[in-house]
């Protein structure tokens, strides 16, 4: 693996703030591994309350961002605003808002350039649909979205990157760890060959999808899977928040 184990909490569009402040509390007195990144990324509104109540050794992403200096731009959110609360991180290009909001790769890539620029670390999201699998097109789709990013990014030093197949996202059916390791370690080549073999050899790639108490361990076990990024179980099993330790 690369660097430093790195597990993401989404928290996606859930909460409240009383769910908020119990889920904090709980992370505030879970037991954390050391050698283990652990970041939580909680819907905007609840940004401030989660920076000002969490403990400083968990950061704190936000789920998106604009694509460049805030101004005239109705319902957005900037990353000088992100910066301001606190947060280390943004989550750019997740599935959802891929395929749920239409955003399209040259926009995400414009979105990551600007988010880096202002020294936001950036967790860089690339995954399959089902169909696309099916016809045997994942390291293409995914081969295309990293383009994308490599394109628009000045640098790879801030960048995590998350491979999560649309089809594992939110159904309970995990990639096998076969299958994940498969796509990291083609993901891994591909920055060797198109980028640099050190920015191949040192950036993380994280696996996202499905991932639970029951399948981490299994998964962390694999050479070129160097984190996760957990949805619904982050919300509720805090042993997911490191390496392996979920059995
Ligand atoms: O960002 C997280 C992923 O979309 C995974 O979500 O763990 O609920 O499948 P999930």
């Amino acid at each position: 693996g690369s660097g430093k184990f790195f597990v993401g909490g989404n928290w996606k569009c859930n909460g409240t703030k009383d769910s908020i402040s119990k889920l904090v509390s709980d992370l505030n007195s879970a037991t954390l591994e050391s050698d283990v990144d652990v970041v939580v990324t909680p819907p905007f509104v609840y940004l401030d309350q989660v920076k000002n109540t969490l403990i400083e050794r968990i950061e704190i992403a936000a789920q998106n961002c604009w694509t460049g200096k805030g101004g005239a731009f109705t319902g957005e959110i900037s990353v000088e605003q992100l910066k301001d609360l606190g947060c280390k991180w943004v989550i750019l290009g997740h599935s959802e808002r891929r395929h749920i909001l239409g955003e399209n790769n040259e926009f995400i890539g414009k979105k990551a350039a600007y988010a880096l620029s202002q020294n936001l670390g950036v967790i860089a999201c690339i995954g399959e649909l089902l169909e696309e699998r099916e016809a045997g097109k994942t390291f293409d789709i995914c081969f295309q979205q990293m383009k994308a990013f490599a394109d628009a990014v000045p640098s790879w030093d801030d960048i995590v990157i998350a491979y999560e197949p649309v089809w594992a996202i939110g159904t309970g059916k995990v990639a096998t760890p076969e299958q994940a390791q498969e796509v990291h370690v083609a993901v891994r080549d591909w920055l060797s060959k198109n980028v640099t073999a050190e920015v191949a050899s040192k950036t993380r790639i994280i696996y996202g999808g499905s991932v639970n108490a029951g399948n981490c361990a299994e998964l962390a076990k694999k050479e070129d899977i160097d984190g996760f990024l957990v949805g619904g179980a982050s919300l509720k099993v805090l042993s997911c928040y490191s390496r392996g330790l979920c059995q």
